[in-house]
């Protein structure tokens, strides 16, 4: 067994991020010490807390920390507290600062279902299915980072954000879809707005232009609009799917509501520096401080940090299995609580996951999780 030193940055940042990273931080330190490795966690502010703490919401020392980390773990950014300041001052500038320090231009959000969560999805089951799809989100253009601003003109005011793609930013975002999908299913969609945008025209040409270098992957363009009706009528029809920063951060919330709760998905960050893990939900500020979080989005981020980026597939393997676990013994926390459920809160249910983990630790060791 090959044991590892890691250092990995964590972000708590605002509202629930501080409990749903705790909660993840356990199942890491019990990873940790179960198997040997030595995982060096540092805490550094981010978004409003580092407002208030500093002043601004990307903080030279988590700047610094960040670029040196190993990988890094983030909770979540924003609040009512810093609703009034303008974009650029705001905790999620921290975010979006973090993203682009890091050059992480890609982000994987799987949407998975969990089994034993299957009864609370909206959609019926035969429409359901087994839905297992991944969104590959550009992370590091379009109309997150385009030219913006506001201007007066004969006493009218107008504010404008762009969207804009280059070939090498489709380009980069591209291969690592193909890539992803030639290691699922071989189904590649790739989602834009070509009827109306110019830079998606770029976009779908330029994806089309590399179809020919991956000839087992099928690939199919989309329109947006129709690609939100169909991830909730036909969602199984869905195996890898490649878009923009701005219909990704759409379509993930839209697919984290199949399976049930926003608080269920994970995501992974990948670029020049740092892997970056986080769940996708928000701060979630009406709930903060309540011990109501769900901690799973968290706890998938870790296993996917432990699984794609540490290679700890049995560490991975062993969390995601005592989960689904727990999950079929009824524990939920609220957002996910179905007639009958045993409904806890962030810490107990991460305590029962950590006892799950220990009673089944003997198997996971000693033959890995393939028998
Ligand atoms: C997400 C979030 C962020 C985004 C916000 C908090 C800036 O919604 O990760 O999906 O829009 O990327
Ligand atoms: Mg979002």
């Amino acid at each position: 067994m090959t044991m590892l030193k890691k250092t990995i940055v964590l972000l708590p940042g605002d509202g629930v991020g501080p409990e749903v990273i705790r909660a993840a931080t356990a199942i890491l330190r019990e990873c940790a010490t179960e198997f040997g490795h030595q995982f060096d966690l540092q805490e550094f502010p981010l978004g409003g807390a580092a407002i208030d703490a500093t002043g601004e919401p990307l903080p030279a020392a988590t700047r610094e920390a960040c670029r040196k980390a190993d990988a890094v773990l983030l909770g979540a950014v924003g609040g009512p507290k810093w609703d009034a300041r303008p974009v650029g001052q705001r905790p999620e500038s921290g975010l979006l600062g973090i993203r682009k320090e890091l050059g992480l231009y890609v982000n994987v959000r799987p949407v998975r279902l969990r089994e034993p969560l299957r009864g609370i999805s909206p959609l019926k089951r035969e429409r359901l299915g087994d839905l297992d799809l991944e969104i590959v989100r550009e992370l590091a253009g379009g109309m997150y980072f385009g030219v913006r601003g506001n201007e007066q003109s004969g006493g009218v005011e107008r504010a404008f954000d762009t969207e804009s793609y280059s070939t090498p930013e489709i380009e980069r975002i591209a291969v690592f879809a193909y890539n992803r999908a030639e290691g699922r299913s071989r189904r590649l969609c790739s989602v834009d707005k070509a009827n109306v945008l110019t830079s998606s025209q770029l976009w779908r040409r330029t994806v089309s232009g590399m179809s020919h270098l991956y000839p087992s992957v099928q690939l199919e363009h989309m329109y947006v609009d129709n690609a939100a009706m169909q991830l909730v009528l036909r969602p199984t029809q869905f195996d890898v799917i490649l878009t923009s920063n701005m219909f990704g951060d759409i379509l993930s919330d839209e697919s984290a509501a199949l399976l049930g709760s926003i608080g269920l998905l994970p995501s992974g960050s990948f670029g020049a520096g740092a892997p970056l893990f986080e769940p996708i939900h928000g701060s979630a500020p009406q709930i903060a401080g309540k011990d109501q979080a769900n901690p799973i989005g968290t706890i998938l981020s870790v296993t996917m940090m432990l699984r794609d980026t540490f290679g700890l597939g049995i560490e991975a393997d062993w969390v995601e299995r005592s989960l689904d676990r727990i999950l079929a013994a009824g524990y939920r926390t609220g957002d996910i609580a179905e007639p009958g459920s045993r409904v806890v809160g962030t810490i107990a249910f991460t305590e029962h996951l950590r006892q799950e983990m220990q009673l089944t630790l003997g198997h996971a060791e000693r033959y890995g999780w393939g028998v």
